[in-house]
């Protein structure tokens, strides 16, 4: 007998039972009252998670599905864009609006490092002729950073530029108050802090973003949003939705009210610390600087006598834990560790005792008991 797989990866993320069930049951009718009721409340308690009165729509689609929404429903061939990269997921969007026929400028940092909201306030200042759209990654999950959204959605707008935004890896674990700061569009995923299998990507489209759609000459028939809004305004989705997951949502929503957005927030923000407190007793050194650091995900370089593979390998067939690998030209050089979602304090003392044990076996020096002491002692002293 072996025990389940245990998902430390930063999405898919481990999936409640009560989740799972909702799922599994029998496909309801997608024209019929019971799943409109699903579909309102769907709505309404996304809203409520990203405190806003912004629309939002639930696409049967991956999170870059979301992105060529938020991009082919605002951003015209010629427009210029100013993409914020940090990370794989930032190039994301920079080629995503490219394949629409923008003039993409990027302002890069490199691995590990936050943008700076200054410097983007610079640039948008002096930039001729003025920028349409300023693309942004709220977590960048390929490096474990959380950007400072509010601080750049602020300086978007002053510049008179749509903040698009990716928050995959941050919304439901991380604030992200869209109408408190402005925000014109959000794209998240169900497969992350939402707590589901893959296949739903949500966007939440505002006011701005509805004038830009009005001028907008990118086509797109499957990611038309007015398509979206007017079925919605009938509760309802213009084409055949992931009925399952649309369910299973309704019931993560549920959960995640339960629980209430203050204790999901502080929690995703104590995993983190006792996971970096663990991972810096078992002299594992960190990617990112504390100020930078994600609640969701962490990203570590391995020690100098051992490989990422040999360590995910041992800790997969081991301990039946999966982390990932660094992505593109960071394989091989870092493993990251996604806590987001369903996701607990135990789980990071499991993750650190397995990780600690993994090392010691593939024959790296470690004090024993270290990591988890230190993480659990931070854990009750914030109790
Ligand atoms: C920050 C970020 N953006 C976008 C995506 C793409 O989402 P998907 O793989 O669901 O298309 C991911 C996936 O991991 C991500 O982490």
């Amino acid at each position: 007998m072996q025990p389940r797989e245990f998902l430390m990866i930063p999405g898919p993320t481990p999936v409640p039972d009560a989740v799972l069930e909702s799922v599994a049951r029998h496909p309801i009718g997608h024209r019929t009252p019971e799943f409109s009721k699903v579909v309102q409340d769907v709505i309404q308690d996304l809203k409520w998670l990203g405190k806003t009165e912004n629309d939002v729509f639930v696409l049967t689609a991956s999170g870059t599905g979301g992105m060529e929404a938020a991009v082919s429903n605002t951003i015209s061939p010629g427009d210029r864009v100013l993409s914020l990269i940090c990370g794989v997921f930032g190039e994301r969007w920079a080629k995503v609006a490219e394949a629409f026929g923008a003039e993409v400028e990027r302002m890069t940092v490199e691995p590990g490092k936050a943008i700076d909201p200054k410097a983007v306030e610079a640039k948008l200042a002096s930039a001729q002729p003025k920028f349409k759209a300023v693309t942004i990654t709220h977590n960048e999950t390929s490096t474990g950073v959380i950007n400072d959204l509010q601080a750049l959605a602020a300086a978007a707008k002053k510049h008179s530029a749509l903040s698009v935004v990716d928050a995959v890896t941050s919304f439901g674990a991380v604030d992200l108050p869209i109408d408190a700061w402005d925000v014109d569009v959000v794209v998240t995923g169900s497969q992350k802090a939402l707590m589901l299998p893959p296949g739903l990507g949500i966007i939440f489209f505002g006011k701005r973003a509805w004038e830009a759609k009005a001028n907008c000459q990118s086509k797109s028939f499957y990611f038309d949003l007015k398509k979206y809004k007017k079925s919605l305004d009938a509760n309802t989705t213009p084409y055949t939705p992931n009925v399952s997951l649309f369910c299973g949502l309704a019931t993560a929503l549920k959960m995640m009210r339960e629980e209430g957005t203050e204790s999901i927030f502080a929690r995703h923000m104590r995993l983190k610390q006792s996971l970096r407190a663990g991972l810096q007793a078992m002299g594992l050194e960190l990617v990112v600087d504390e100020e930078a650091a994600s609640p969701t995900i962490t990203s570590i370089k391995p020690p100098a006598d051992l490989t990422v593979d040999a360590i995910r390998k041992k800790l997969k067939e081991r301990y039946k834990i999966l982390v990932a690998d660094g992505q593109e030209e960071l394989k091989g050089k870092i493993f990251r560790i996604g806590h987001m979602g369903y996701v607990f304090e135990r789980d990071v003392l499991m993750t650190l005792a397995s990780l600690e044990a993994t090392l010691i076996e593939l024959g790296h020096k470690v004090e024993p008991g270290k990591a988890v002491r230190s993480a659990s002692d931070l854990l009750a002293a914030r109790k």
